[in-house]
C-alpha cells in the first residue's frame, strides 16, 4: 500500500493522478490528517499498512513563512519527522520531498546532493530542518529535492503568466535568477519509478527537468509556446529586469540549478528538457484534458 500525504497539492495532485492508473494500491490524505498530529498519521498507518509514505505535504507560501516561520516549522520540520518516525514504526520506506531553497544559491555549477546547504530565509530553514529530522528519525528514507514547480493545480508561475500576458501589455521579469522550470508531472513520475525500483539507495536526489533558465527567459518560453497553441494573444512585452527592482520579503537563491545524474544513474533515465516538458504540459491545457479531480 503506497500512503501518498499530501494528495491534494500541486504535485500530490499529479502523483495521485498517476497512482490512479498505476497497478499498485494506494491511499491519500491531505489536511484532514493533520501531519503535525503524530496520533493522526499512527491511527492512518496502523488502519492502512503502508509499504511506502509519500510525503508531498508542506507549508509551501515563501512569503508568509517570513512572519510564520514557527507555523512553517511544525509543518515543514515537526510535520515530516512526524511522518519519518510513524514510518520507522511501520517497516515502510519514506519518500520526502524537498527543495532548492536549503541552498543559499551562490554556487556557480550545479548544486550535487552532497554539497553543504545553507538556507536564505524561513521556508528553506524550515525545509532544511524537516530534511535533518527525517534522516534521523527514518534510516529508508529517501529526500528528493525539486526546484520552480508547476502544475494544474495551485498557485505557480506558469498559471501566473498565462493569466497576465493575457490582460497586459507588459511584463517585467526578474532576469538575474537562474534555475530548471519543473512540471509536477516529471516529479511524480520519478517517484512512480522509485518505487517500482524498489531499490533506490536511502539518502538524497535531486530531481528537476533538465537544462537551465531564468525567470525571464521562462516567461519568454512561457509566451511563445502557449501563444503558438492558441492559449493566449502573444502581444505582451516581457521586459527583463533584476531581483532588486523587484519588490519581495524573502531573499531568493540566484542559483538554483540542481544536479540530477545521481537519480538518472540509479533509475537508469533520462529526465525531459524543461522546453520539452513545458511543450507537453500546455499541449494538454490546449487540448483541455481535464484537470484532476481535486
Ligand atoms: N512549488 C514549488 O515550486 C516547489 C519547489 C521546490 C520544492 N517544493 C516542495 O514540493 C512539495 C510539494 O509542493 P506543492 O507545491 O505541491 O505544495 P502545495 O500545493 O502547497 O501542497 C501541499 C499540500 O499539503 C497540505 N498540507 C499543509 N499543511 C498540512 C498539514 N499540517 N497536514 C497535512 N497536509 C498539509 C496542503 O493543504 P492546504 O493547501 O490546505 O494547506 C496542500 O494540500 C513540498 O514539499 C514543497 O516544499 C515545491
Amino acid at each position: 500500500m503506497i500512503w501518498l500525504i499530501g494528495c491534494r497539492g500541486m504535485l500530490g495532485t499529479e502523483l495521485a493522478r498517476l497512482l490512479e492508473g498505476g497497478g499498485r494500491p494506494w491511499v491519500g490524505s491531505d489536511i484532514e490528517c493533520d501531519i503535525t498530529d503524530p496520533a493522526a498519521l499512527r491511527d492512518f498507518a496502523a488502519r492502512q499498512s503502508p509499504d511506502w509514505i509519500v510525503n508531498a505535504s508542506a507549508y509551501t507560501n515563501v512569503d508568509k513563512a517570513e512572519d510564520e516561520e514557527p507555523r512553517a516549522l511544525a509543518i515543514n520540520g515537526g510535520g515530516a519527522g512526524n511522518i519519518a518516525a510513524v514510518a520507522k514504526a511501520c517497516g515502510a520506506r519514506m519518500i520526502h520531498i524537498s527543495t532548492d531553497y536549503v541552498f543559499d544559491g551562490r554556487g556557480a555549477r550545479p548544486y550535487q546532493e552532497d554539497d553543504p546547504i545553507n538556507p536564505l530565509g524561513a521556508y528553506g530553514r524550515t525545509k532544511a530542518a524537516g530534511e535533518a529530522l527525517v534522516r534521523a528519525a527514518c534510516p529508508d528514507h529517501i529526500i528528493l529535492r525539486t526546484a520552480w514547480l508547476y502544475g494544474r493545480h495551485g498557485k505557480n508561475f506558469v498559471a501566473t503568466m498565462l493569466k497576465l500576458m493575457a490582460e497586459r501589455a507588459t511584463l517585467d521579469v526578474v532576469s538575474d535568477q537562474r534555475g530548471t522550470p519543473t512540471w509536477t508531472h516529471t516529479l511524480a513520475d520519478v517517484i512512480v519509478r522509485v518505487i517500482a525500483h524498489g531499490g533506490v539507495q536511502p539518502g538524497a536526489y535531486h530531481v528537476t527537468d533538465e537544462g537551465e533558465t531564468t525567470w525571464h527567459g521562462f516567461a519568454v518560453e512561457i509566451q511563445r509556446a502557449a501563444a503558438a497553441r492558441g492559449l493566449i494573444p502573444g502581444g505582451c512585452d516581457v521586459r527583463p529586469i533584476l531581483s532588486s527592482q523587484y519588490p519581495s520579503k524573502t531573499p531568493r537563491p540566484a542559483y538554483s540549478v540542481l544536479s540530477k545524474s545521481r537519480i538518472q544513474s540509479a533509475l537508469k533515465f533520462q529526465l525531459p528538457d524543461w522546453r520539452a516538458a513545458l511543450a507537453a504540459y500546455l499541449d494538454e491545457l490546449s487540448e483541455n484534458i481535464p484537470a484532476p479531480l481535486p
